[in-house]
């Protein structure tokens, strides 16, 4: 689902890139360590904090980054252009897609990055069993999510645009997680509302 004015300007703004790098990479770097060269993906990119977090605070050796909306697969070429990291053999490739079905090999990817995109996928399960394909087996799954008290908070659920069915609690993620073959490696939350995951691929 598509973000709403609002939320739109809040990841596409400086604030969300101090947040996404010092408190979001930096947290899973902490849980999951780095990457250290191999070829990752970002799922959801909006304006590209991530690619560059990947590249310079995990040290993943290519970026393959893709996003629903049009509009944010330009900001992301442009901020990303503006940094320097568009050019070159390894320069990031970002294009316009859906996670339920990745433009991607099965077993492409040591690692993917998802910040704050599931929650606003309906079919969050099935999104899941996508990620899942593309990854080596072993490969990390580096998450960011708004849980369930988050999306259906009275105050801050009610200014953004997010599916209102099926929203899941750290409990079902996990369980889901556990279900599709992955190993949840270590994880923190922030009451019920957020939570930062790593797990492996088996
Ligand atoms: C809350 S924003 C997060 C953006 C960025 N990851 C960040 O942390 O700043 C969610 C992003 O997911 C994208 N998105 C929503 N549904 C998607 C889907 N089915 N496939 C790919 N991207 C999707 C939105 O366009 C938006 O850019």
């Amino acid at each position: 689902m598509l973000l709403n004015a609002f939320e739109k300007r809040l990841v596409t703004g400086c604030l969300r890139r101090i947040v996404q790098r010092r408190l979001d990479a930096t947290r899973l770097l902490k849980l999951g360590g780095p990457v250290d060269g191999g070829t990752v993906l970002e799922i959801g990119c909006g304006r590209g904090f991530g690619v560059e977090a990947a590249l310079d605070i995990f040290g993943a050796k290519q970026v393959h980054a893709f996003d629903d909306d049009r509009e944010m697969v330009g900001l992301a070429q442009r901020e990303l252009t503006k940094r320097g990291l568009m050019g070159g053999a390894f320069a990031p490739r970002i294009w316009h897609g859906s996670v339920h079905q990745i433009q991607a090999p099965s077993g492409e990817y040591d690692a993917v990055f998802d910040y704050q995109v599931l929650h606003h996928v309906t079919d969050w399960r099935g999104a899941l069993e996508e990620i899942a394909r593309v990854m080596k087996p072993g490969a990390t799954l580096y998450l960011v999510e708004s849980l369930r008290a988050f999306v259906e908070h009275p105050l801050w659920g009610r200014w953004m645009n997010h599916p209102t069915e099926d929203r899941f609690t750290d409990i079902m993620l996990l369980e889901e997680l556990n279900r599709q073959g992955f190993t949840v490696q270590a994880q923190r939350g922030w009451g019920k509302q957020l939570l930062w995951l790593v797990a492996s691929r088996n």
